[in-house]
């Protein structure tokens, strides 16, 4: 899930391809690269480990080389194939130094393919997988024009790529070539902008040109020609777009993460507002006839990460509510499971981004065997909304941190509508029963703020350098709190780099158990489910009962468990299926203060990046 950025026109390139990149370092962020071709038809390339600021240092200490030039490309790096470093960050060139390449996406026959370049006397220099593509099209390019050459080039390479490529023989052209990773161009007059994805370059412009899939661009100074891989011309509408891009940074907060969490209350606001307010263009979107929802028999969820996470929570919402079978699947695994096709199973792809790889191949795969979809996102300009069936928007605002907050709590939140809008339709809940769902979401999100707000002091000066000391925690819930702890040790793991285990708390019993000493804290999410709260609360005692150091997250009369408790959060009571909701937003804070005590790169954390648009 890299990022590439590309600009072909009237002005100096630099600039406009570094301010591309910057808005794109949420897609990767362990190395960069910049190159462009001169007025003088020379090729430039800069490269730096880390990310734009050590790149934009970089150029400035080569600054008398005047790098700079109407035609650049560049790209930020998350690594797949080789170490993070200035050899193998992009752009790669071939052997003599006239053709650069960045890519986003894996090249799989890539080893056969640089075997095979070596054997006819190219030099590598990197262990990329890009690499090759730089010397196929020094190759090509010796006897085929542009456009033949990069037929051939794709003819021969498999797997996903979204890739930008310039050379000095064709020094007037940048090309833009796309297979299943996103690519879009930014339009102007006298400029092409070309990129990953619209934010980088929607302050210019917000004509934009999705580039559709298995097609490339030749994009000169004063346009674009697109053609399809049997080298015919097409003619991809140029779409006017909306991007949740805001200039707007930090803030007073320390970290994005902070901020974001604090604008969960706004963002669940912010979406329970917008769906109700545009009652009949959500009804569009989701493209959902009352008939088809009175035919449903089931709605699955996919998603990956957080975004599984929200769908598990929602598997409640839909049996409950809306009285629907239903199952969560992780986007990697639904990929390469049998599916049975169901006109009457309608499936939901749970996306932050929208963009996420293996949830849009699920999602491909979804709409190749004619399933119904739609898309929840938080992206109206992402690939899922323009490929999905139908979709729902979440107004969350445009998340930076890596590890996802209010993103989550509104996926949550247009999911419980969801839930009461089918169950509306179904003739299963009163209007003024889905009034009260809202009141009750306006009530959930006063409450998570207003619990990070009762507890931030304790958590600061105690609980936080407290517990930071600890190598290990097993996260334990039942029900619904069950994916709550999921997302809960995803957290302490993306930014806090804790290891923690999660587990339904009845299969404690099974196996861990044996872990419980007084040195693996056990931290239980408790749920409103009276039968269910029996349940764990047993479970504490048995955590006890081995001297077990117990973190409770429990509701006000919930007075047995929460007498057990080494430390205790306590929550008042709310509508039981909103109970992750309002203990989300204090983990969160818990964990995020833990991993300011170890002092990680909250927003950025090692490894890690935002939108995964590699498999
Ligand atoms: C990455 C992020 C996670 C996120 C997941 C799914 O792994 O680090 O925070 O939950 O992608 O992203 P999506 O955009 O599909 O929700």
């Amino acid at each position: 899930m890299c990022s590439v950025v590309g600009y072909n026109g009237s002005g100096p390139c630099r600039q406009q391809i570094l301010e591309g990149l910057a808005r794109l370092e949420y897609r990767g962020y362990d190395s960069a690269g910049f190159a462009c071709i001169t007025t003088a038809s020379k090729l430039h390339c800069v490269k730096a480990q880390g990310g734009i600021d050590q790149l934009r240092a970089k150029i400035k200490m080569a600054q008398d080389d005047g790098i700079d030039g109407a035609i650049g490309l560049g790209h930020t790096r998350w690594s797949t194939h080789g170490s993070s470093s200035e050899n193998n960050a992009h752009p790669h060139v071939d052997c003599r130094r006239t053709v650069a390449v960045v890519h986003n996406g894996i090249i799989e026959n890539f080893a056969f393919l640089k075997e095979k370049l070596q054997l006819l006397g190219h030099t590598f220099v990197s262990q990329t997988d890009t690499e090759v593509i730089a010397h196929l099209f020094e190759d090509e390019l010796q006897t085929k024009s542009l456009e033949r050459a990069v037929l051939a080039v794709v003819s021969g390479i498999q797997g996903a790529y979204a890739l930008l490529v310039m050379s000095e023989k064709h020094s007037d052209y940048l090309v833009a070539i796309r297979k299943s990773s996103p690519l879009c161009l930014g339009i102007l007059p006298d400029q092409t902008f070309v990129a990953s994805d619209v934010a980088a370059f929607i302050d210019k412009t917000d004509e934009v040109v999705f580039l559709p899939d298995e097609s490339f661009a030749l994009i000169s100074k004063t346009g674009y020609a697109v053609y399809n891989f049997f080298g015919e011309r097409i003619y991809p509408p140029v779409e006017k777009t909306v991007c949740t891009w805001s200039a707007e940074g930090k803030g007073a907060y320390e970290h994005y993460m902070l901020k974001e969490m604090y604008e969960q209350k706004r963002a669940i606001i912010d979406t329970i507002n917008f769906l109700r307010l545009h009652k009949s263009t959500r009804m569009q979107q989701l493209n959902l006839s009352a008939d088809m929802i009175h035919d449903l028999e089931r709605i699955h969820f996919i998603g990956c990460g957080t975004s599984w996470h929200a769908g598990m929570i929602a598997e409640y919402f839909m049996q409950e509510v809306a009285h629907l079978q239903t199952q969560s699947f992780l986007a990697s695994e639904f990929r390469y499971k049998k599916f049975f096709s169901c006109s009457r199973t309608l499936t939901c792809i749970i996306s932050q981004s929208g963009e996420t790889a293996d949830s849009l191949e699920a999602l491909r795969l979804l709409l190749a065997s004619k399933q119904p979809t739609i898309a929840l996102t938080n992206v109206a300009s992402s690939s899922m909304v323009r490929e999905a069936d139908g979709f729902l928007l979440t107004q969350a605002g445009q998340e930076i941190a890596v590890a996802s907050t209010k993103a989550f709590t509104a996926q949550i939140s247009a999911l419980f509508l969801l839930a009461h809008w089918i169950a509306h339709i179904k003739g299963l809940v009163t209007t003024q029963a889905m009034a009260r769902a809202e009141e009750e979401l306006f009530v959930a999100a006063e409450v998570l703020e207003n619990s990070i707000e009762r507890y931030k002091f304790d958590i600061i000066s105690k609980r936080a350098p407290f517990y930071a000391r600890y190598k290990n925690f097993i996260f334990l819930g039942r029900h619904i709190s069950f994916p709550c702890a999921l997302e809960a040790a995803l957290k302490l793991k993306e930014i806090a780099y804790i290891f923690v285990d999660t587990y339904p708390a009845g299969e404690l019993k099974h196996g861990p158990l044996a872990l419980i000493d007084a040195q693996t804290p056990v931290v239980i999410f408790s749920c409103l489910d009276e039968v269910v709260y029996k349940k764990l609360y047993g479970n504490a005692q048995e955590v006890k009962a081995r001297s077990g150091h117990l973190i409770v997250f429990a509701f006000e009369h919930q007075q047995e468990l929460l007498a057990l408790a080494d430390t205790a959060f306590v929550f008042p009571k709310v509508n039981p299926l909103l109970a992750p909701v309002v203990m989300i937003g204090l983990i969160q804070f818990f964990v995020y203060q833990i991993a300011l005590v170890l002092d990680r790169p909250i927003d950025r954390p090692r490894n890690l990046a935002k939108s995964v648009t590699v498999e």
